[in-house]
């Protein structure tokens, strides 16, 4: 049943999963030429329901950890970041996939895998489960992406609204009233 809160569901729990498979595929098959299996890192707490749903498709023995990152406050236009909850593994020489819920100006995400390059990461790539290509700011590789979204303020599968709606099974579009 649709959230009373929702203007329209952007994509359907059915199309999320379809994609999931289709990135886990991906994934699969270019990591499974590497000796050893990524370890995929998820940025809390929004990627988490994609998190969980992409390695049920992922044919390879990975493991995962989670970081907690925010902003410095003021100093938004140089991508800084400070870690509120570092990774438990030790990263030197590891294959690195970082999981997001949605790129939008790509500052965290650059900012994450310069971070985890300087830690001694062998390869860092990036999959999302939206972009927003029009919003990015710095220039950004993504390697994975499951949808690529238009400009609007988008919550479910993860993605908050002060810090609601992250539960839903879809990614929808909030009626404008709630913003008042
Ligand atoms: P970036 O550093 O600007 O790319 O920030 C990406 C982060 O901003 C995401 O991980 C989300 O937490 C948040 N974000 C950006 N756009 C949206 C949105 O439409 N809905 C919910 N969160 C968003």
């Amino acid at each position: 049943m649709l959230n009373k809160d929702i203007k329209k569901v952007l994509i359907s729990q059915e199309e999320i999963v379809s994609r999931c498979e289709e990135l886990g595929k991906q994934i699969s098959e270019d990591y499974g030429k590497n000796e050893q299996p990524p370890l995929l890192v998820a940025l809390l707490r929004g990627s988490v329901p994609f998190l969980a749903e992409l390695i049920k498709h992922i044919d390879l023995n990975i493991q995962y950890d989670f970081m907690d990152v925010t902003s410095y406050a003021g100093t938004k236009s140089t991508g800084d970041i400070r870690i509120l909850k570092d990774l438990d593994t030790y990263i030197e020489g590891m294959d690195i996939l970082l999981v997001e819920d949605i790129v939008d100006t790509g500052r965290t995400l650059e900012a994450v895998r310069t971070l985890l390059k300087n830690k001694g990461a062998k390869t860092v790539r990036i999959v999302t489960l939206l972009s927003k290509p029009s919003r990015r700011e710095v220039e950004v590789q993504v390697e994975y992406t499951g949808f690529e979204v238009p400009d609007e303020f988008v919550v479910g599968y993860g993605m908050d609204y002060d810090q609601k709606y992250r539960g839903l099974p879809y990614i929808g579009v909030l009626k404008d009233e709630i913003y008042q």
